[in-house]
C-alpha cells in the first residue's frame, strides 16, 4: 500500500473503522515488532491528534519507553507506579478521565489531562503497555478501549 494514511472525519467509531484496515495493511508482511509499534503510534497520532501515544515495553522489572509519537517522556516506570505501572500490575486496561485524580499518576507532560493504558499481551505474555494521553479531560472511553484493543491484537512477535 501507499504509506499515506487516509485521514477521515466523522464519529470516533467511524474514524477507528476507517483506520483499522489501514493499520492492518501497514503491518501485513512486516514481522519486526519495533517497526510495527512505530507505525501504529504514527497512524493513531495522525488520525486522532492525541498529545502522546506510544508503548512501554517490559524489560526485567521495569517498563521502558518504546516507540511513541509526541513530546519527550519518562523512560522507565516500575511495576505498580503511575497509570502504566498499575495497568501492568493489574494486567488490565485503565481509563483515566482526570489524570490529576489518579493517585500516583506520573506526569510526563503538564498538558496531559486524561489517559488510557492497555496491556499488550502476546502468546499469553504481557510484553508491555499501550499508552495514550489527551490534552482534553475524559478524552478516552470504552469505544477507544474496544477499537484500540482490536488494533493491538494485530501485533505479532517477530
Ligand atoms: N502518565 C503515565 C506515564 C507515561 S506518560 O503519560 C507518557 C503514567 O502515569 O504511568
Amino acid at each position: 500500500m501507499s504509506e499515506d494514511l487516509n485521514i477521515i472525519t466523522g464519529s470516533k467509531t467511524e474514524q477507528y473503522q476507517a483506520l483499522f484496515p489501514q493499520i492492518k495493511a501497514l503491518l501485513d508482511g512486516e514481522t519486526d515488532l519495533i517497526a510495527n509499534l512505530g507505525n501504529i503510534t504514527a497512524a493513531l497520532k495522525e488520525q486522532f491528534g492525541w498529545l502522546w501515544v506510544g508503548f512501554y515495553l517490559v524489560k526485567e522489572d521495569e517498563l521502558v519507553l518504546g516507540p511513541f509519537q509526541g513530546p519527550v517522556a519518562c523512560t522507565r516506570i516500575r511495576k505498580g507506579r503511575g497509570v502504566c505501572g498499575s495497568a501492568w500490575q493489574e494486567m488490565k486496561t485503565l481509563i483515566v478521565p482526570d489524570v490529576n485524580a489518579f493517585p500516583g499518576h506520573i506526569s510526563c507532560n503538564s498538558s496531559s489531562k486524561s489517559e488510557i493504558v492497555i496491556p499488550v499481551v502476546l502468546n499469553q505474555v504481557m510484553i508491555g503497555v499501550f499508552d495514550a494521553d489527551s490534552s482534553e479531560p475524559a478524552g478516552f472511553d470504552t469505544i477507544d478501549q474496544l477499537y484500540l484493543g482490536q488494533i493491538l491484537s494485530l501485533i505479532r512477535l517477530s
